[in-house]
């Protein structure tokens, strides 16, 4: 039996009277590709934002490597977050740092490797997302917005991270590039075991790399299955979604 690396709990949030996500309940294993889908708006982001213990529940539980995250100190949440990797929907790296500082981060900050080794490391991972040592000494202010987003991913992988988590890893990034970052977080996985919780609208991409799919709509968690399981669902609202994803707007 694989292990339970992410357990999600009786999962409420609002904020005042919305109520985002409802009850929410999910297992995510150890080595697995968990895909959350859904519309605009329908939590998805939320939803990740409790994974990693940034957003605190209004009830229910997260737990993460058995430790109930909704529980722990800011200190106590840095420690496990250097087990995790994330990378947020609008990328978020530090403007201060070049992108080469800023891939390496986890270790400039966390070991004693010289800076020398550590650009070299950066490097070889920028390669992994399709850029190359042209870009390392720039500021994100001089990058595209899909460029961004590719230094936000390998910088989200480049740590020792067991579990990474993304969000719309490969909106506004072209078709070739997007099927690269789908590579990239499958060959993790089979190389490395590493779990990936990986937040998409991108139908597609879902198809190809979830080992389980979870569709949520309006805060709720509509479904869970395989990607063959989503592509047989009877719930009209997730057919929809899936048949707009692979037909657009045609059908
Ligand atoms: N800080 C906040 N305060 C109040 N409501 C919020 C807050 N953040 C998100 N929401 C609401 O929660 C709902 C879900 O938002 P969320 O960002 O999780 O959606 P999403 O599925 O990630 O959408 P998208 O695909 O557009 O990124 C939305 O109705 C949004 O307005
Ligand atoms: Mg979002």
């Amino acid at each position: 039996m694989p292990k339970p690396v992410l357990e999600v709990k009786n999962l409420y949030k609002s904020f005042g009277e919305r109520v985002i996500l409802k009850d929410i309940n999910l297992t995510i294993y150890e080595g697995e590709i968990f895909v959350i889908i859904g519309g605009s708006g329908s939590g998805k982001s939320s939803l990740l934002k409790h994974m990693i213990g940034l957003w605190k529940p209004t009830s229910g539980k997260v737990f993460v490597f058995g430790k109930d995250i909704t529980e722990l100190s800011e200190i106590e949440l840095d420690q496990l977050r250097l087990k995790m990797g994330y990378v947020f929907q609008e990328g978020a790296l530090f403007d201060f740092l070049t992108v080469w500082e800023n891939v390496g981060f986890y270790y400039l900050e966390h070991t004693k490797l010289p800076k020398s080794e550590v650009r070299k490391k950066a490097i070889e991972i920028l390669k992994k997302v399709n850029l190359d040592e042209s870009v390392a000494d720039l500021y994100p202010s001089q990058l595209s917005g899909g460029m961004k987003k590719r230094v936000a991913t390998a910088r989200a992988i480049a740590g020792e991270g067991k579990i990474i988590f993304y969000d719309e890893p490969t909106s506004g990034l072209d078709p070739i590039t997007s099927r690269n970052i789908d590579g990239l977080i499958v060959s993790l996985r089979d190389r490395l075991g590493i779990t990936s919780v990986v937040v998409t609208h991108d139908m597609i991409s879902a198809l190809t790399i979830a080992d389980r799919i979870g569709f949520i709509h309006k805060g709720e968690l509509l479904e869970v299955g395989t990607p063959e399981e989503i592509l047989k669902s009877e719930n009209p609202i997730v057919r929809q979604f899936v048949e707009k994803g692979l037909y657009g707007s045609k059908k």
